[in-house]
């Protein structure tokens, strides 16, 4: 539920005056609430009531904004879970937005994921049109064959469709697995571990280290930070004000 506040706050908050002179508004009759005239200091409007003062409505400006949280493992990334487990807004507090996470990481997989409450980057990002792409690092089981990179880069059948050509890098071979730097620009439901399963190799551990050309830099596993404007638009694809041809 939005939070009600009264109607004198909600229009300096608007911007349409300062509280006294909204006080003023209201008792000269200048200011209706869901098209009736108010002169009563008492009453509590939210974003969902229509304000009016002299007959203009007025709303409240939307901020937008945009947050990188280093997700831990053990955190479902959605705003609520039927299961009861943690969110990932369990971690971000203190911020007045309603955001949600921008795609999906597995309740298991850490790493990069973005919170907004600004749809349309949201959809920019997801939509499979323009997918933004996704770096991680997933460390596998046992030592893939060259031949099986080639079927992780070439791409691999999925529920009877063929994952899109993907970057697939060798990073490290350790004594029974192997690290592995995986960059696709798709976001089907478990895709990298049903990648690499599929090749023969479930994934022991899997990271996402970038979005696009965000990396995750140095925040912690549940540290949050908001991104700069220039963050913003390096992920939405603008370069120096102009959108890039790849959209990154
Ligand atoms: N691929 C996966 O398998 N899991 C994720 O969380 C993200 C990509």
């Amino acid at each position: 539920m939005e939070e009600k506040i009264r109607l004198q706050k909600y229009i300096a908050q608007c911007g349409a005056a300062s509280r006294r002179r909204a006080e003023e508004m209201i008792k000269a009759g200048r200011v209706r609430v869901n098209g009736k005239t108010v002169t009563d200091m008492g009453i509590t409007v939210s974003g969902s009531d229509r304000v009016e003062v002299d007959g203009k409505p007025i709303k409240k400006e939307k901020k937008l904004v945009y947050i990188m949280l280093n997700k831990p493992a053990g955190y479902v990334s959605t705003v609520s879970d039927p299961q009861g487990r943690k969110t990932v807004l369990d971690l971000v507090k203190g911020v007045e937005e309603r955001i949600y996470p921008v795609g999906r990481l597995d309740y298991d997989t850490t790493g990069l994921l973005i919170l907004t409450n600004d749809g349309d980057f949201a959809y920019r990002c997801t939509h499979p049109g323009h997918e933004t792409r996704k770096t991680y690092i997933a460390e596998v089981k046992g030592l893939p064959s060259k031949s099986a990179l080639r079927r992780l880069r070439k791409g691999v059948v999925l529920d009877d469709m063929p994952t899109h050509p993907a970057e697939v890098e060798l990073v490290e071979i350790r004594e029974n697995s192997a690290v592995l730097k995986i960059i696709i620009h798709e976001g089907r439901k478990r895709q990298v571990r049903r990648m690499c399963e599929a090749v023969g190799h479930p994934v022991l551990d899997l990271k996402r280290i970038a979005i696009g050309k965000l990396s995750l830099g140095n925040l912690q596993p549940g540290e949050w930070r908001y991104m700069t404007q220039q963050e913003v638009e390096l992920v939405r694809g603008i370069k120096n004000g102009k959108p890039t041809e790849t959209g990154e």
